[in-house]
């Protein structure tokens, strides 16, 4: 039988890090140090599996993390010993400042609208020190092209609609884990770098936005944007 899941981490949490286990985490994790420099306090947004927390945390850095996924943040806790809080990006409050706060991969396209991605922004800047700086990595392709994955024998075919009309890319991934089949639906929002300029502009930050986890400018065709903000 196969299982359905939309939108739901809980199961696909389960082989987050089968799909991931040859991730360039590398290449990340020095962007990520690159921009911190010597910031110390850490929060991850959407900290998924915990792997960057896991890093950091092994660098020295006091780190902490939320996940709206509570079966993620069962996992995450078995890498890191920071605390590790089920939240959403929109609305979650700690009484805590950060020096860093880091959202890879793709938290934030799982929002619905540029409403909610300055909700989120807002929230965010303030848990953020002054001269804190914040990184959010995004999703930018709007291709309908399949990917097919295959790692140590599991294999994903993921099926990806984009609608321009509605700024969505739909993202139908099936699994086969062993004997197991799932299907996992998600939908991410896709920004015009544009619009989110408009946005940022409104608040008291510098911010740049990169390609590649390296010090290239981005364009609207990059593939993943990573905005880097400092707060003033
Ligand atoms: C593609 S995973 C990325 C995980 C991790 N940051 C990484 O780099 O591997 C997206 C994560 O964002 C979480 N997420 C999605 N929407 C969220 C929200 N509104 N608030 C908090 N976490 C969210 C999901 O539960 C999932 O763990």
């Amino acid at each position: 039988m196969i299982e359905e899941l939309y939108n739901d981490y809980y199961k696909y949490a389960d082989f987050y890090d089968i799909f991931n286990k040859y991730r360039n985490y590398n290449i990340e994790t020095r962007f990520i140090l690159n921009m911190l420099k010597n910031k110390k306090r850490v929060l991850d947004l959407g900290c998924g599996t915990g792997t960057h927390l896991n890093i950091l945390e092994n660098l020295g850095y006091i780190v902490e993390g939320i996940d709206l996924s509570e079966k993620m943040v069962m996992l995450a806790k078995e890498k890191v010993n920071g605390p590790i809080h089920v939240a959403n990006i929109l609305d979650y409050k700690i009484d805590e400042k950060y020096d860093g706060i880091i959202s890879m991969r793709s938290v934030f396209n799982h929002l619905k609208s540029y409403e909610e991605f300055e909700k989120a922004l807002t929230n965010s800047l303030d848990h953020l020190n002054i001269n804190g700086i914040m990184i959010i990595d995004l999703d930018n392709r709007r291709s309908d092209d399949d990917v097919y994955d295959k790692v140590d024998g599991n294999k994903r075919h993921l099926e990806c609609f984009y609608s321009d009309k509605y700024n969505m890319q739909i993202r139908t991934s099936f699994f086969n884990i062993g004997l197991k089949e799932f299907i996992f639906e998600h939908e991410y929002f896709i920004y015009e770098k544009e619009k989110l300029e408009e946005i940022l502009d409104k608040y008291n930050l510098t911010y740049v936005m990169l390609t590649n986890y390296l010090k290239q400018h981005a364009n609207n065709f990059s593939e993943r944007i990573q905005i880097v903000i400092k707060k003033k």
